[in-house]
């Protein structure tokens, strides 16, 4: 970077786009008063933010030629979006601005949810409101629901259209309408922001194939294959079954696009401030449709670099903190939860108040499959032990399924350290969760098989993946009384370990794989449909019968969710790891202010004994009780813990 004097420069710039801005206020509104107020927001959110947004925004883009006339159009994008930003919103953004850690609450719980799949269309989804509060959820996420391309569109991930709504699901209005329910019941919505690439049918791509330069410089097109090969020698393979390489040959263009995921997925070329300033316009027209959140998808790829994986690059962290600057100026009630897929040691510096509030916790996720297949704890202590913790303000949002695969990205390190050999167990655990281990619990479905590196991942329900099918399969009671039994453990885990719990919905009923994917076109291709299946709801029929299997999960899911909101212990995330001498259980500490929870889970099918006297050296009261049973223990004895049970002790 030139030797210059940023804050400076800051400065001068800002000083010589504030009068457009003044203009569009002005036009804005014809009354002076609300001009005024208007100019005082802006002026006191450029004042805190508008120095950062110079710098990032300098870094990213300060050697191109034309710097200060997309500086200036940036700005004005986001002046612009935030003066269309209805007034509910304006409000709703006063409330956040006050109450900016609103999302670590422990009244925090999160569904997602495909809409089609679900109610069928975003009308009849208004009408599930009543559902989503009776489950406990305060936050939701609806996968991509906008219009995508005709056939196969990654179920929706790839977009033709961020402004409107594919019209199988309903309108702008209708999503709009939506918003504004869930938020008077005190549910946030979420949607993704789908920006690492758009599909090849986006008005953009179309322009591009007609030859547009202006727009083939939107997206990573080359003539032949000298620079993709060059790519090519650090790039991973993310759908190999696909199609082999990063890069997708068209024929009308003749040339080779860069394309991550499906061929038809066009990545963005974020090297062009054009595309940053287009891409921003159209995340602040999804902000002011009244989300909450935004899911940024797919956030590793976004920034390419020769002669590097082109993962997870510094622009990328860059780009995603200039985009969330934008947020504070333009949307101040908006979060960005991150997508990121990828190693532990990555996965969390997408993580601050600053970047992305939120993120999933693969690494979470993918170490409780496997203590679940293991009956082993000592790889998950050992990855929560260091990886747990996070800066202050932001949230994991701790899952166990979710739309996609499971890869198990945990750290090899951490496999070393407590005598696992990392990639034989990956083997073991793709053969644990397919099928392919003898006596095995779990019924889960190979996804992009490699076979040249042997990498696999595995799709397959929550429920599935757990035993259910299995044991409903041969009507055995004991394994099914099993599956039961660790699917509730594995969520009070989930509920209680410190950040936002998060179901995919159909796992509050154990829905089972749907294998009807096998047999269509545009889907067979792809395992991940083996967990999308319809949401049944004859299912609730289920809550009229006292034994039934089904019944028994969505009632332990809620009363989990239920009882997570009274305990003020789970606010944050703060937690530590309680020593056990028992490798098959989890022992953890929560605490936020005065308030304590002990957890302690079994995540194996037998008895097994913990010694609680380190609980009296931690200065814990003699008797505790669990807060969903009401089973009272000593802290003055060793205690037994049955088959895949889980306590929540709380002083009594
Ligand atoms: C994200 C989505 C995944 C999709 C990919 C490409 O990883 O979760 O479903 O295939 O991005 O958009
Ligand atoms: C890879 C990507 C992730 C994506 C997934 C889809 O794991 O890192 O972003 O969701 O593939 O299968």
């Amino acid at each position: 970077m030139a030797n210059i004097d940023l804050a400076y420069e800051a400065g001068r710039s800002i000083k010589r786009i504030h009068p457009k801005l003044k203009e569009r206020i002005a036009a804005s509104t014809t009354s002076p008063r609300r001009r005024q107020e208007l100019e005082e927001i802006l002026d006191a959110r450029l004042d805190e933010h508008w120095g950062q947004f110079f710098r990032l925004l300098y870094q990213l883009y300060g050697g191109h030629y034309d710097f200060f006339f997309y500086l200036e159009n940036i700005v004005l994008t986001a002046v612009d979006a935030w003066l269309a930003r209805p007034e509910a919103l304006k409000e709703l953004d006063r409330r956040r601005e006050n109450d900016p850690g609103w999302y670590l609450s422990e009244r925090m719980v999160g569904g997602s949810l495909y809409v089609d799949l679900f109610s069928g269309d975003l009308v009849r989804l208004r009408e599930r409101i009543p559902y989503f509060k009776d489950l406990g959820l305060t936050y939701l996420h609806l996968m991509p629901l906008f219009a995508s391309r005709a056939g196969n569109s990654d179920g929706g991930y790839a977009i033709s259209d961020y402004r409107s709504v594919d019209p199988k699901l309903g309108t702008m209005e209708d999503l709009r309408a939506l918003a504004t329910d869930l938020r008077e019941v005190g549910i946030s919505l979420v949607i993704d922001f789908v920006f690492n690439h758009t599909s090849d049918d986006h008005e953009w791509a179309l322009r591009a194939q007609e030859g547009a330069r202006e727009f083939q410089d939107y997206y990573h097109i080359y003539p032949d294959r000298t620079v993709p090969d060059r790519y090519e020698q650090n790039l991973r393979e993310i759908f190999p079954t696909v199609r082999r390489g990063n890069f997708t040959w068209h024929e009308g263009m003749q040339g080779w696009v860069w394309t991550t995921f499906n061929s038809f997925q066009w990545d963005l070329k974020y090297s062009n401030p054009e595309v940053f300033r287009a891409m921003a316009a159209e995340m602040l027209f999804l902000a002011n449709t009244g989300v909450e959140g935004l899911r940024l998808d797919a956030v590793a790829f976004i920034w390419k670099q020769m002669g590097t994986n082109c993962e997870n690059l510094y622009e990328a962290h860059l780009l995603i903190q200039a985009y969330n600057t934008l947020c504070r100026i333009a949307a101040p009630g908006l979060v960005f939860k991150s997508e990121a897929i990828v190693h532990p040691d990555e996965v969390v510096r997408y993580i601050s108040p600053e970047e992305c509030q939120l993120s999933y916790n693969p690494t979470l996720m993918a170490l409780l499959w496997e203590a679940l297949a293991t009956r082993e704890t000592k790889l998950l202590k050992q990855s929560l032990g260091h990886r747990h913790d996070l800066s202050a303000g932001t949230a994991w949002m701790n899952y166990l399924r979710c739309h996609d695969d499971i890869g198990w990205s945990f750290d090899n390190g951490d496999a070393w350290a407590v005598g696992i050999n990392p990639d034989g167990h990956r083997d073991f655990l793709n053969r644990f969760y397919t099928g392919r281990f003898e006596g095995s619990f779990a019924c889960g479905v190979p996804f992009q098989h490699n076979e040249d590196t042997g990498d696999m991942r595995v799709s397959g329900t929550m429920a599935s993946l757990a035993g259910l099918e299995q044991a409903l399969l041969h009507k055995d009671k004991v394994l099914t009384e099993m599956a039961m039994r660790r699917i509730r453990m594995v969520y009070g885990v989930l509920a209680s370990v410190g950040g936002i719990p998060l179901i995919f919905l159909g796992e509050e009923w154990g829905m089972l794989n749907d294998y009807s994917y096998e047999a269509d076109p545009e889907k067979m291709d792809d395992s991940r449909w083996v967990h999308r299946p319809k949401m049944d709801w004859k299912l609730l029929d289920e809550l009229k019968k006292p034994k039934s299997p089904r019944r028994r999960i969505f009632r332990e899911l809620q009363e989990l969710f239920m009882a997570r909101k009274e305990l003020p212990a789970l606010c944050g995330s703060q937690m530590r790891l309680l020593t056990c001498d028992n490798p098959h259980t989890l022992a953890y500490l929560r605490w936020h202010d005065a308030n304590l929870l002990v957890v302690l889970a079994n995540f194996s099918e037998r008895t097994q004994t913990v010694d609680l006297r380190q609980l009296r050296t931690e200065g814990m009261a003699h008797f505790m009780k669990d807060v969903l049973s009401e089973r009272e223990v000593s802290t003055r004895d060793s205690l037994e813990l049955g088959a895949y049970e889980l306590l929540w002790l709380a002083e009594d």
